[in-house]
């Protein structure tokens, strides 16, 4: 049996958990910044490496009271290495490193992105119904956009953005729009209220290696899109309400949203959905022996997404996280460690942040 405490610092989440043998969780403990990076409408490096050196102590301190665990019951302790920024890596890195001094424990480096990958795998697992190899692994997040192969522990890349991720895409729009930081989870609430076929976005064509995904055109066509019509009263009015209301209930945007808007966001959410959708299905006629599609990062919590990607469209098993470990955890980082655990695959104090870290090319 093995216990890993992981440590997720990668972007705006400081997170702890402690996971038994990658499979059960003792504990999990996530802060969020959201507030702190709201008003600047993006996350701001800066701000996220001093609210991390500020959460980092009772995060952990709280993940082990929770698993009412000490030091001497662990067995590794773990920590997200990148890919990530800089400053925000190095707060978790540096605390795992110290922990593993000051104990003996040894320390294991894991990968932000395989960490997303084995939410997915451990939530299956427990489910009773495993993730089986070779899978499609697509990462969807704010930072991220990538396909891999997947067979255990080894990932082949299959595509990856070519400029904006998905979720930035989100949040790009959400914040033009007026709709704050992060835009996503709003959008992805707003748009059943609009026409997803109301504004014929063009989808994005990629030469080359045509598993690649593009958002940024789609963004670029939003702004037209709004600097063409008359939105900028309702994006004051959302502003506005956001100055004094930061959490806004659907009735409450709705009331100062049109339904030109609406309709706007609902058809930028399909163009998203089905541009990843259409990558899925090609990379599944290309990898003819895969078993199953995994997809994971924040962008996996959306709801047209869930609905658009089904064993039905995609003919083969589907699994996405639960909501809470979709987006930055550390119990993601705990069962990924618990692979290297078991190979003995352990890291010096010598182990670098590594903001550009990749998982496989
Ligand atoms: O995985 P995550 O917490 O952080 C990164 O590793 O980037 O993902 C955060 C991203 C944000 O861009 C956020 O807008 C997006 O996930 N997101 C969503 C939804 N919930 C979170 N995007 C679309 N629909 C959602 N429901
Ligand atoms: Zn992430």
């Amino acid at each position: 049996m093995a216990r890993i405490l992981g440590i997720e610092s990668s972007c705006d989440e400081t997170a702890a958990s402690i996971v038994e043998d990658g499979e059960r969780i003792l504990s999990s403990v996530v802060a969020s910044q959201l507030d702190v990076h709201a008003k600047y409408g993006g996350v701001v490096p800066e701000l996220a490496s001093r609210e991390h050196l500020r959460s980092i102590v009772p995060v952990v301190r709280e993940a082990m009271a929770e698993a009412g665990l000490a030091w001497p019951d662990l067995d590794a302790v773990a920590a997200t290495s990148g890919p990530g920024l800089a400053g925000s890596l190095l707060v978790g890195l540096t605390y795992a490193k110290s922990i593993c001094f000051a104990t003996g424990l040894p320390l294991i480096a894991v990968n932000h992105i395989e960490g997303h990958i084995h939410a997915v795998i451990l939530e299956a697992k427990q489910r009773g119904t495993p993730v089986e190899f070779p899978a499609l692994a697509m990462i969807v997040s704010g930072g991220h956009t990538h396909m891999f192969e997947a067979s255990g522990s080894a990932y082949k890349l299959l595509g990856r953005t070519r400029d904006d991720a998905a979720g930035e895409a989100f949040d790009k729009v959400g914040k033009l729009l007026g709709f704050g930081y992060p835009g996503g989870p709003v959008i992805d609430r707003l748009a059943p209220f609009g026409d997803p076929d109301a504004v014929p976005f063009t989808s994005a064509r990629m030469k080359g290696n045509t598993l690649d995904f593009s958002f940024s055109g789609l963004k670029t066509a939003v702004l037209r899109w709004v600097e063409s019509h008359p939105m900028q009263e309702g994006i004051e009015a959302r502003k506005a309400l956001l100055r004094v209301n930061p959490r806004p209930t659907d009735g409450e945007w709705l009331a100062v949203t049109s339904q030109d808007v609406l309709d706007l966001v609902a058809s930028f959410q399909h163009s998203v959905v089905e541009q990843l959708l259409r990558h899925a299905l090609g990379a599944t006629s290309l990898m003819e022996n895969a078993k199953s599609l995994v997809i994971s990062g924040g962008v996996a919590c959306n709801s047209g997404l869930r609905a658009a990607v089904t064993q039905r469209t995609i003919g083969m098993p589907v699994h996405f996280p639960s909501f809470g470990l979709s987006t930055d955890n550390a119990v993601m980082i705990a069962a990924a460690a618990f692979v290297k655990f078991a190979q003995g695959e352990f890291a010096g104090f010598d182990c670098a942040a590594e903001p550009n870290l990749i998982l496989a090319k």
